[in-house]
């Protein structure tokens, strides 16, 4: 084993060390029952269910499957989303609110009935999930969270410690949860999708929807697949019809580090209830615990050096555990609603054929659940208990027009401040990988200098909307504060909204 504690060069999740089957692009129109956009956790599960109940599925991912937020999640089993079960007992009442821990449990079962039939080998484990507070405005938190479990029947109990060398005030726990490798996992679910006829179509990305009874995604290369349903699972709904998604969400960053300890780890999953976030977990790695420490969110685009959050990450874990060896680093973008609750079930009213699941919070391995449960279930026209709660057509006004309004004044300031700020900065400033907006020719544009000194030149006009996409030190990307599109050195779409690449300069 390396004992490199030096911070690994390039962001690279563990789980992506695992090796996949990869896939052709769609070379030609073709026709199935469902056609799934997004080869995520959330599109592999409904195609896995669709294609058990005899359904003929495609997907399709514009790159990779499993490259997205799933290749990059700390894959936590669990319905304890943080502290959220006191504020949607206020907000949404207590029966919506039983709803949704319900519908996070059953997620639970039943990847824990797919894991035993399958006998998938995944390193799941069922742990207690805590969440700790280290200030006493985040402690009466707690304690009200505390008060929530009871009315809603959680198996859980506040507790004055936790294994750690950090100074608590309380923690709730929520018993038996779990953990596992989420790429083991969805390898096997991948496997058996094909059994079932299933077709995965990677580099094929889907540009526009002929809408009608049957209707027809078509691809960049002027493909068409035709089917009953489309349903898109590509994290941001690529085609919305004024559904507006990207103002009815926002993107925020996170971090995870991967280290193995000086400290064993006690087990257990941790969450920090006071901002930065700080959370703890382990998975097992060549017979030693690897824990992932993860955290630092903020709204995509809008951190100043996002280097600096792998750092604090680094600082927590030598406090905490010790860093016997640094092993991995990486980042991933979450989508968080207006009421934080996810966006399941046919884009509009008027689109019963077209569907989405999105919005996940930090929460992708059971919402995605959830979503393909309900997402099967309305298709084969059978009961489900949460078709309103989640459904994309929800009207709740409080608490999301609050958050509605400072959300798209917050996107137009970006809009306004990208345009009207002054950069000093010229190219011949920037030093070998590093990259920054720079004015070329009397214009913003960005720059990036690679290892061999190559200028790579972008307009920082964000394709989406025209917001002004900032540098990623960290990830070496360009991210847009706005909705939060990002885009590779050359300005190549790695996460949408956007559909069209940055314009590249010369
Ligand atoms: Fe919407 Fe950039 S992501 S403007």
């Amino acid at each position: 084993m390396s004992m490199n504690v030096q911070m690994p060069q390039f962001p690279e999740p563990y789980w992506r060390e695992l090796e996949l089957q990869g896939f052709q692009a769609l070379m030609e129109d073709q026709s199935f029952d469902i056609t799934i956009v997004g080869g995520g956790i959330a599109g592999i599960t409904t195609g896995y269910l669709l294609a058990n109940e005899g359904m003929k599925v495609a997907i399709v991912d514009a790159g990779k499957i499993l490259n997205g937020t799933t290749g990059h999640t700390t894959a936590k089993v669990t319905a304890q989303h943080n502290l959220i079960y006191d504020e949607f007992i206020n907000h949404f009442g207590e029966e919506k609110t039983k709803l949704y821990y319900e519908s996070a449990s059953t997620a639970i079962d039943s990847i824990v009935r797919i894991i035993q039939e399958k006998q998938i080998d995944c390193d799941y484990s069922q742990e207690d999930a805590y969440i700790y507070s280290i200030s006493d405005k985040y402690a009466e938190k707690i304690e009200k969270e505390a008060e929530a479990y009871k009315r809603l029947g959680i198996d859980g109990n506040i507790t004055n410690s936790i294994p750690f060398d950090i100074k608590i005030k309380n923690a709730l726990i929520m018993k038996n949860q779990g953990q596992f490798h989420p790429l083991k996992y969805l390898k096997k679910l991948v496997e058996e999708f094909i059994k079932k006829g299933g077709v995965i179509f990677e580099n094929t990305t889907a540009i526009d929807i002929e809408e009608g009874t049957n209707p027809k995604l078509i691809t960049r290369s002027g493909y068409k697949i035709n089917s009953k349903y489309i349903i898109m699972t590509s994290h941001f709904p690529f085609y919305d019809k004024k559904g507006l998604y990207f103002a009815r969400m926002y993107p925020e960053r996170a971090y995870v580090i991967a280290v193995t300890t000086k400290t064993a780890f006690p087990g257990g999953m941790y969450i920090s209830a006071d901002e930065p976030t700080r959370s703890l977990r382990y998975t097992p790695y060549n017979g030693e615990k690897l824990v992932l420490v993860s955290g630092e969110n903020h709204q995509t685009g809008q951190g100043p050096d996002t280097l600096k959050h792998y750092v604090e990450l680094e600082k927590f874990a030598s406090e905490v555990l010790g860093i016997e060896s640094y092993n991995y680093r990486w980042s991933t973008q979450d989508l968080t609603t207006l009421d934080k609750l996810p966006l399941i079930g046919p884009i509009t009213e008027n689109h019963p054929n077209i569907l989405t699941a999105t919005g996940f919070r930090k929460w992708g391995m059971t919402n995605s659940m959830t979503a393909a449960r309900l997402l099967k279930d309305l298709i084969l026209e059978r009961e489900n208990p949460y078709f309103d709660l989640f459904s994309p057509s929800r009207f709740n006004t409080d608490p999301s027009l609050r958050k509605f309004i400072s959300t798209n004044l917050d996107v137009a300031g970006h809009l306004l401040k990208g345009k009207l700020e002054f950069v000093p900065k010229d190219p011949s400033d920037l030093a070998n990988e590093e990259g920054s907006v720079v004015m070329v020719n009397g214009k913003r544009a960005g720059a990036y200098k690679d290892e061999d000194g190559q200028l790579h030149l972008v307009d920082t006009t964000c394709t989406h909307l025209g917001c002004e996409v900032e540098w990623n030190h960290g990830d070496h990307t360009w991210d847009c504060p706005c909705h939060g599109s990002r885009f590779s050195i050359d300005g190549e779409v790695i996460e949408g909204p956007a559909k069209k690449p940055l314009n590249k300069l010369q």
